[in-house]
């Protein structure tokens, strides 16, 4: 596959593309076809490997896929290897609470695809891969979309349903024919990735946003944003609605406090990031930023820009138990610590929110917690145990209740899903 250099030069920023938000996102609720998307922003932009390369790290564009690592870093990574290299779009989304990259994949897909061609080209692929979820919804926007362009030089390649079919070494696996299940490393998939060629593995989202930057230039990237973290995130915010049971994606600039994301009055605590993320207390969430350096200064981490409130009238035990249940089914089963750690977890913890544990079933709690820890072929465990320390940290009165067979909640409507997303 050769994908040719654009006939046209760079196109001036449309007036819609200042620094207002939505950036990745229609306006409307109407899909963005091809026509549409190179009425917005012109045909792919003709700008060099060099220079986009300079763009993105004068842009200061870091992983919307959960880890927030430098993107330019990477890139040059993969173009240092030797042979031709792969380029994988991870459309993937196996957290069951995050919907942002469903919703970028079905109303705005050519912005994606424009920057997986964009980051092929400037690493020097061969192969260009959209793996994606397995939903209708997203499998048919992307037919439609690619159907619409006429170079036909993108693949694209279903994933597993299931949590830990995005990770990287996942992906990779996937895209090579295999179960899509984590391997070992080194080497890194930079290094030896599908097939056994350097590969780029890249968030949707962030994917889109090289798009953006290819066409606008990192200063008009950086005019939203904090300096330190840059640009714009899709959130996905739950507790949305009048009833506070809806969820919503956001496009919201780096650095925007919570509150301004979504109503926190009456809220107990907040889970950010996931369910490898962390769980921060209401007080504490009311004062922080959406942004990596305000969640670290509280032992939170932004993740793929998940937030879920909960209700002052829900159990965060209970809460915790059902999505630990779930995370243990999702142990690709290949490392003992993760096979068995995790369900044990996951089966001490339904005990302690049923109010059936003793004292030194917490203590072997904590115990599992880190041993599991950094012992497994992906970071399943590691996310799991994070998950679960937060929550015996900021539900800490609620174990001591628990433990003498008493709940503050009284709401057992589920707030946290762990089927597929609505
Ligand atoms: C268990 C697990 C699941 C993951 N799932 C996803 C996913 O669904 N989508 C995604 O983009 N990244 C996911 N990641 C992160 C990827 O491994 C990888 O870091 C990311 O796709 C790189 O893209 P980025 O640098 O643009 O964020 C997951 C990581 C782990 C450990
Ligand atoms: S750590 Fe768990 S999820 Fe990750 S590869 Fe090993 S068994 Fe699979």
């Amino acid at each position: 596959m050769t994908i040719a250099p654009a006939q046209h030069p760079p196109t001036a920023p449309p007036p819609q593309a200042t620094n207002r938000l939505p950036r990745l996102l229609p306006h409307g609720p109407d899909v963005v076809d091809l026509a549409a998307h190179r009425a917005r922003h012109g045909d792919l932009p003709g700008i060099g490997p060099a220079e986009l390369l300079d763009a993105l790290e004068a842009s200061g564009l870091t992983g919307r896929g959960g880890a927030g690592f430098p993107t330019a870093r990477k890139w040059r990574a993969v173009a240092a290897q030797r042979g031709p290299a792969v380029v994988v779009g991870n459309g993937a989304e196996g957290e069951p609470a995050s919907s942002k990259d469903h919703v970028l994949l079905t109303r705005n897909p050519h912005l994606v695809l424009d920057g997986l061609l964009l980051a092929a080209r400037a690493v020097g692929a061969t192969r260009a891969v959209l793996y994606a979820e397995p939903d209708r919804a997203v499998q048919a926007a992307l037919r439609r979309a690619l159907a619409e362009r006429a170079d036909h030089t993108i693949e694209v390649v279903v994933a597993h349903h299931r949590f830990i079919a995005g990770e990287e070494s996942a992906v990779v696996d996937a895209v090579s024919g295999g179960l899509g299940l984590p391997r070992a490393r080194p080497p890194r998939v930079f290094e030896r990735g599908v097939d056994g060629h350097p590969t780029l593995v890249q968030n949707a989202e962030t994917l889109a946003h090289v798009a953006l930057v290819a066409w606008y230039g990192p200063e008009w990237f950086r005019q939203v944003g904090t300096d330190a973290e840059p640009g714009s995130m899709l959130t996905t915010v739950h507790g949305t609605g009048a009833d506070r049971r809806g969820r919503a994606v956001i496009e919201a600039a780096i650095g925007t406090p919570l509150t301004h994301l979504v109503n926190l009055d009456d809220t107990r605590a907040v889970l950010i990031g996931g369910y490898h993320g962390t769980w921060i207390d209401g007080d504490v969430a009311r004062s922080t930023l959406l942004s990596r350096g305000s969640l670290g200064a509280v032992d939170g981490a932004l993740g793929a820009g998940v937030v879920v409130p909960l209700p002052v009238w829900t159990c965060g035990l209970v809460e915790t138990a059902r999505v630990m249940v779930y995370l243990a089914t999702q142990s690709a089963g290949q490392c003992g610590p993760c096979l068995n750690g995790l369900p044990r977890m996951a089966l001490a913890v339904e005990a302690l929110a049923e109010s059936r544990a003793a004292p030194a079933d917490l203590d072997d709690l904590r115990r599992w917690a880190g041993l599991v820890r950094g012992r497994g072929a992906c970071a399943h465990p590691d996310g799991t145990a994070r998950f679960l320390a937060s929550a015996l940290t900021v539900f800490d009165d609620e174990v001591r209740l628990h433990l003498d067979g008493h709940c503050t909640g009284t709401d057992r409507r589920p707030v946290l899903d762990v089927g597929r997303r609505p």
